[in-house]
């Protein structure tokens, strides 16, 4: 399976903050934003991941992850030159994705939280079809909602509704069969002019191919597009993580964990940040039983 970051969009909601730089690079307390989606596809057991941004932002986005080495894993970069939508992505990255399946994660998007390590071993073995997952929010008007039949199977998904038919939104955090590709180059606009995530998944679930995982309140889900919601992530991340004294979203101790770098490699990326608490959570890591 292939992973999409995508990191595009102007992030207009967060003017000024990124007239000068990438919203998926602003700090959610300690790490930049893009780390939290980033592990996430890494801790789905995902190694081969392609960045999308704007030809402006993609030289920041480079510096900041490199090749992908050091994590034992893979990044490319590829341009989205004006955000189309999400379902772009697919667009953008088809050469990429080479026919494989595929997930796409959004770069605003945070998940912490007990299971969410099983929902992403499972989504990723997916072959046939579309998985998607609904959490639910207070206000589900500014995102994709979902509604459900009293078996809890998916009747209806419609984009930012003014009357939503249930509380389940949709985060941005798609799995996809083998078919994504072509199924969004023959998708057509909506009237705001975007290719929209919500009507490829809506044509999955017309043809009985969409599953849709309700993740519970041991689940957090967070996205990081408003001065607001910026705030309240750094908050909890750094609630979290004080308390437990356990990083969220650390794609070093994520790499060790999974196993797709060793211990000499990661005291190695120790030593590189030594001089701060970052540096001494991943020298502790090695102290500790895996
Ligand atoms: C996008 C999608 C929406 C989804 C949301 C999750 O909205 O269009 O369906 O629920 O991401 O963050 P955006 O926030 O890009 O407007």
């Amino acid at each position: 399976m292939r992973g999409l970051i995508l990191a595009g969009g102007r992030g207009t909601r967060l003017y000024p903050l990124t007239i000068g730089v990438s919203k998926q690079l602003l700090p959610v307390y300690d790490k930049p934003m893009v780390y939290y989606p980033l592990s996430m596809l890494m801790l789905a057991g995902i190694r081969e991941m392609l960045v999308i941004s704007s030809p402006e932002d993609l030289p920041q986005f480079r510096r900041l992850l490199g090749d992908g080495a050091r994590w034992g894993v893979r990044f490319e970069y590829a341009e989205q030159t004006e955000p189309r939508g999400l379902a772009d992505a697919f667009n953008v990255g088809r050469d990429f994705i080479g026919g494989e399946t595929s997930c796409l994660i959004l770069g605003d998007n945070i998940f912490f939280g007990t299971g969410l390590w099983d929902h992403l071993r499972r989504a990723a073995q997916l072959e046939e079809g579309a998985l998607i997952f609904a959490y639910p929010v207070r206000d589900p008007r500014s995102y994709g909602v979902i509604e459900f039949d009293e078996q809890g199977r998916a009747l209806s998904i419609e984009e930012k509704p003014e009357k939503p038919r249930s509380k389940y939104a949709v985060p941005g955090l798609y799995f996809y069969d083998r078919q994504v590709c072509d199924l969004v180059a023959r998708l057509k606009p909506s009237p705001r002019g975007e290719l929209e995530i919500t009507d490829v998944n809506r044509i999955y679930l017309e043809r009985g191919q969409l599953r849709v995982q309700q993740l519970g309140r041991g689940v957090a889900w967070l996205d990081a597009g408003t001065h607001e919601t910026l705030l309240q992530a750094s908050t909890f991340v750094q609630a979290v993580e004080e308390r437990q004294g356990l990083m969220i979203g650390c794609p070093e101790e994520v790499a060790y964990r999974m196993g797709f770098i060793g211990r000499d490699q990661l005291a190695d990326l120790a030593r590189d940040l030594r001089y701060n608490s970052y540096g001494e959570y991943l020298l502790r890591l090695l102290e500790e039983p895996l």
